[in-house]
């Protein structure tokens, strides 16, 4: 059950027979699972919601109800942060190597569940099968990086210098407590397993949140770390309205954490109201609106092929994707020529089928964003691609809209404002003086990424610009394609809270805190 070659979200189709092969089978797997009812999961029991349940249904076709999700009430809230607190204690006190062990043992079985995994992904955000792939890869790889950083350090115990000789002094990390861990739906197992396997190898018990939209996912995860031997109320599963339990998750006073993906008005509600009684750990990564320079000595072919697949692989839903471009006025024309022509190349539609490169959004809000996105850039400027929700046959039965292309003056808000659907806005600029203020003048600073053969120009868009993961003369994407352990992802500004990002060195100990140890030798 395993291709010799491992997926990223890089990799582009080529000999991938054995690959289809296998992901055909498990796409039969998933949609004859489909349909069936789940309750929640708290301190390892099944607990059924009391309102109305979740449909889980596909972006590619609403008609397709995957699963209905018990949806939790604040009393399902406050009895998991309990079950959660219950079983801390005992979690953190196992030896270090015993988390490590039980959590490679969760990496092996979603390796060994891949297929499934990904095509379950593929169903339930609409992503193309190796992007679902990619993100099924990630999450073991996440898994398998951060126990390192716990093997490396000793499971963060350091010895300290001594002020007198009878001193003995020691370093410790330590668990903070409880972590509530909200996901979003873009990468439903990435990264729900990269923020609880990094709470839970850490010592923390969790109690996770899935989006509404891929609450499936985000069970499996939950089914992995039972199979991996995690003790019952370690990780406790809630699926849940916002309205309903959003805020009850982190405002419960027995949350010692919160790590949270997603847009950054929640962030900023989350962050600004966590710490009541003393300040509480919040971890938060808020999303993008990640520019690409193309300079005037660009290799305008690869500048296209980057930002054609940082702007529409996974429709544009990935905090990293590339949704704005400043391109040299010298070269913008002939820039601007073959990004269209690529783009149109696009295979666009059920994206469970093979080749498929781009498939709908998630859900109908997505589209009215969409749909505003393009009246205004129609406003203020031109729309050179697309602009239109997609129709006929497979797209009358989802949420399919074109991948959109528009020139814009460089005042538009369309070039601040995270959108989170395929919509990609063009500017000219001067040069990369203007280029470098211009990226820097949004809010957020999660990637960016240049074009130029100088790397002189490479340099100094490194040293000024605003964002945590910089990328020069990337062909397979020009901001998007992170991977555990080869690029941190780290967001600055508006973009994430702590200054240390996911996928790097410093992840796992900021789901600790220290504890020096001096003791007199007797
Ligand atoms: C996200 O979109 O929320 O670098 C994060 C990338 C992916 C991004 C994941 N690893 O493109």
């Amino acid at each position: 059950m395993t291709t010799a070659t491992k997926i990223t979200y890089t990799s582009t189709s080529g000999d991938l027979d054995d690959f289809h092969r296998h992901f055909d089978l498990a796409l039969d797997r998933i949609r004859a699972a489909a349909g069936a009812s789940y309750p929640n999961l708290i301190g390892g029991e099944p607990v059924s919601g009391t309102g109305a349940p979740l449909d889980d249904v596909s972006p590619i076709d609403t008609s397709l109800l995957l699963g209905r999700f018990a949806a939790a009430s604040p009393a399902d809230v406050d009895l998991a942060v309990r079950r959660a607190k219950d079983a801390q204690r005992g979690w953190a006190r196992l030896p270090w190597r015993e988390r490590v062990g039980i959590l490679r043992r969760a990496a092996t079985l979603i390796r060994e569940r891949k297929y499934d995994l990904a095509a379950l992904m593929s169903l339930e955000v609409g992503k193309s099968r190796l992007e679902a792939m990619g993100d099924a890869e990630e999450s073991a790889d996440l898994i398998d990086y951060y126990c390192g950083q716990v093997e490396e350090t000793d499971g963060f115990v350091r010895p300290m210098g001594r002020i007198t000789p009878i001193e003995r002094n020691t370093d410790v990390l330590r668990p903070y407590g409880v972590f509530v861990c909200i996901a979003p739906f873009n990468f439903p197992l990435a990264l729900s397993t990269g923020m609880s396997s990094a709470a839970l190898m850490a010592g923390n018990t969790v109690v996770y949140k899935p989006s509404e939209d891929t609450p499936w996912t985000g069970l499996r995860l939950a089914e992995i770390y039972h199979d991996a031997g995690l003790p019952a109320g370690a990780f406790n599963f809630v699926s849940g309205r916002r309205e309903d339990i959003g805020d009850a998750l982190w405002q419960h006073p027995g949350v010692d954490g919160v790590v949270f993906t997603g847009s950054k008005a929640v962030g900023l509600r989350i962050h600004g109201g966590i710490s009541q009684r003393w300040i509480k750990p919040c971890l938060m990564e808020l999303g993008g609106k990640n520019a690409a320079v193309i300079t005037a000595s660009a290799d305008l072919d690869a500048a296209a092929e980057g930002v054609m697949r940082s702007a529409f692989s996974l429709q544009n839903q990935k905090c990293s994707a590339t949704s704005r471009v400043y391109a040299d006025r010298t070269i913008a024309g002939p820039f601007l020529e073959r990004l269209v022509e690529k783009t149109k190349a696009i295979r666009m539609g059920d994206p469970t089928q093979r080749d498929v490169y781009f498939g709908p959004v998630i859900n109908a809000r997505a589209v009215e964003r969409f749909e505003r996105a393009v009246a205004q850039g129609r406003r203020e400027g031109s729309v050179v691609l697309g602009g239109d929700r997609l129709r006929g046959g497979v797209f009358d039965k989802g949420h399919f809209v074109a991948p959109t292309i528009a020139k814009l003056p460089l005042s538009s808000s369309l070039f601040r404002e995270e959108l989170f659907v395929p919509f990609l806005a063009i500017g000219e600029v001067s040069g990369l003086d203007e280029a470098i203020a211009e990226s820097n003048a949004a809010e957020y600073g999660l990637t960016a990424g240049i074009f130029s053969a100088n790397q002189a120009e490479v340099d100094r868009f490194f040293d000024e610009i605003e964002a945590g993961v910089c990328y020069a003369n990337k062909r397979s994407g020009a901001t998007t394609g992170a991977w555990p352990g080869a690029q941190a992802f780290c967001g600055w500004k508006g973009s994430g809270s702590t200054g240390k990002g996911g996928c790097g060195p410093y992840y796992v100990a900021q789901f600790m805190r220290e504890q020096n140890r001096t003791v007199i030798e007797l």
